[in-house]
C-alpha cells in the first residue's frame, strides 16, 4: 500500500495530512507512532476508506483504493488500532500474512511491526526499525519518552 503526497482536511477545515508519503509493503506490518494530533488515525481512516484523500493517491497494488469493493479493500488491508484489549497473540492473529497498519501505543504493539513511521504534524518524518529509530532520530526517542513508554531497544 503506497500513500503518495497525501493532503487531507476533515469536513470541519482541520488539516490532518499534507504531503503525507508512506509505502507499506505486501505482507508487511508498519507500526505509526507519533504524538496525539500528528495524524496517525487519519492515516488509518484513509486506508480503509473512511475518508479519501483531498491530494495525492493511496494505492494498493498499484491501484487507487477507490476502484476496489470496499469490502476487499477491508478484507486485504488490517487496520489495527492498538486498544489495551488487544493482547499480543490477537494482534499476530490479525497481521498474519496481511498488509497491516497498526496505530502503536504501546511499545509491545511496536516490538511485533516489521517497521515503525513516525508521524508528526501529517506527515511520514522518519521509518525504520524500533531500534534504529531509537538510535538515530531524537524525535522517535521524544515522543516515546513522552507517551511514558518504557524506552529500551
Ligand atoms: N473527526 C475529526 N474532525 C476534525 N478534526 C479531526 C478529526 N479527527 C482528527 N482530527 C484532527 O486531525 C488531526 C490529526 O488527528 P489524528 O489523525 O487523530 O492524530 P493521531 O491519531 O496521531 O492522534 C488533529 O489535528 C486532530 O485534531
Ligand atoms: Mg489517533
Amino acid at each position: 500500500m503506497r500513500f503518495e503526497g497525501v493532503r487531507f482536511a476533515y469536513p470541519d477545515g482541520t488539516l490532518a495530512l499534507e504531503d503525507l508519503d508512506l509505502h507499506v509493503r505486501p505482507g508487511e506490518t508498519v507500526a505509526l507512532v507519533g504524538a496525539t494530533g500528528g495524524g496517525k488515525s487519519t492515516v488509518a481512516r484513509l486506508a480503509a476508506r473512511f475518508y479519501d484523500t483531498d491530494a495525492g493517491r493511496v494505492l494498493l497494488d498499484g491501484v487507487d483504493v477507490r476502484d476496489y469493493p470496499l469490502a476487499t479493500l477491508r478484507d486485504r488491508v488490517g487496520i489495527v488500532p492498538d486498544e489495551p484489549f488487544l493482547f499480543s497473540m490477537s494482534l499476530h492473529e490479525l497481521m498474519r500474512d496481511r498488509t497491516t497498519i497498526v496505530v502503536a501505543h504501546r511499545l509491545a504493539t511496536i516490538g511485533l511491526a516489521d517497521r515503525v513511521v513516525l508521524i508528526e504534524n501529517g506527515r511520514a518524518v522518519a521509518s525504520g526499525t524500533h531500534a534504529t529509530l531509537l538510535a538515530t532520530e531524537p524525535r522517535y526517542a521524544a515522543v516515546l519518552a513522552a507517551s511514558g513508554r518504557e524506552v529500551s531497544a
